[in-house]
């Protein structure tokens, strides 16, 4: 506590370092485009610069969504994601390894083992987020076939608690993005300057308010919503269909859970069906807020449901998926 008190809010942090080689890069900007955050400086024919944001040395969850994309294997990843002191500390462990299913000594490569993996577990090694989609829409009986995943998923109590809304109409995202962006850049120059510089009085409220909503201020985003900022409000990356889906309040136990739980099925037979999917969360919370009422009201979304999260969907718009390093959560083992 007095820890966090004393390091306030701005964590002390190790970021993953991002190398581009430049013999190899195509200059393409895939990488620049799949980043979920505003995580590179580039020009079209240049290779792409690795960039920090809001007083960070790096805009980097290191998701190594840009390695999986990248044609030419030019990127690499060194590092990790780490918070060593204060408010937002974590307790990975900073040992970044791709999948080991099999504990096999010493670093394998994973083509060298894929074969031997059930499909369910190759999907979950392989799937990544995807933002690059192509400008095609998705068949009515293709979504039918994902929500359907949807519904044979585990609940507590089998209570199902949840609903979708579908939503294809490019014109209705659109509104839906920039409704969501008014909020989230009120958050956003609540937090920095215009600038990206940080004054000792907004950090300085940001650090009380940690204290209260730590969930919602987590700095990492912020760097998300910069990119929205800077993309014409495009929280869905133009892909062709959304999926909200919202949980019934009633639902026993943790409805919140089964929302999620519901949707990884989703996610999963998506992959399956060569769609690429993306979570989308940062739309969700000003969804629920007062000021977007009158949009929940166009969507049908009335008491007792409540968007939980939302999944864009698409045909993904060359390679986006493959392996990538994650770090390693502790593990207590108990009986052995
Ligand atoms: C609940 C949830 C919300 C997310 N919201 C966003 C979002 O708003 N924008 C985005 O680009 N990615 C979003 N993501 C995707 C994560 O950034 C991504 O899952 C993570 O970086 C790991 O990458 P991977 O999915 O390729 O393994 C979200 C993921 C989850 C599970």
């Amino acid at each position: 506590m007095f820890d966090s008190l004393t390091k306030g809010y701005l964590p002390e942090t190790d970021f993953p370092v991002r190398k581009i080689d430049e013999e190899k890069c195509t200059r393409c900007g895939r990488c620049v485009e799949t980043c979920p955050t505003f995580g590179f400086k580039w020009q079209k024919g240049e290779v792409p610069i690795p960039r920090g944001y809001g007083g960070f040395s790096q805009a980097c969850l290191n998701c190594g969504n840009c390695t999986a994309v990248c044609p030419s294997d030019a990127i690499t990843m060194s590092g990790s994601y780490s918070v060593r002191e204060g408010r937002y500390k974590n307790s990975l462990q900073a040992q970044m390894a791709f999948p080991n299913p099999m504990c096999l000594k010493g670093e394998k490569d994973y083509d060298t083992f894929k074969e031997e993996l059930t499909d369910v577990e190759r999907a979950i090694y392989e799937r990544r987020s995807n933002r690059l989609f192509k400008d095609k829409a998705v068949p009515r009986e293709v979504i039918e076939r994902v929500l359907e995943a949807g519904r044979f998923a585990p609940s507590a109590g089998n209570c199902q608690p949840y609903k979708f809304v579908v939503i294809q109409d490019q014109k209705l995202i659109h509104e839906f993005e920039s409704l969501a962006m008014k909020t989230l850049r009120t958050f956003k120059n609540l937090y920095l300057d215009r600038d990206g510089k940080k004054p000792l009085w907004k950090s300085t409220l940001f650090t009380f308010l940690s204290y209260f909503m730590i969930n919602k201020l987590d700095p990492r985003p912020f760097t998300a919503i910069e990119k929205a900022d800077n993309r014409n409000n495009r929280i869905y990356f133009d892909a062709p269909c959304i999926i909200l889906i919202l949980k019934d309040k009633r639902g026993v136990s943790n409805p919140d859970l089964d929302a999620g739980i519901c949707a990884q099925n989703m996610v999963l037979s998506a992959h399956s069906l060569g769609l690429g999917t993306c979570y989308i969360g940062l739309s969700i919370e000003p969804l629920n807020y007062p000021l977007m009422a009158g949009f929940r009201k166009k969507l049908g979304i009335r008491h007792p449901f409540e968007a939980v999260t939302s999944i864009a969907m698409g045909y993904p718009k060359g390679k986006i998926d493959g392996v990538v390093k994650r770090d390693t959560p502790q593990v207590s083992w108990i009986g052995f």
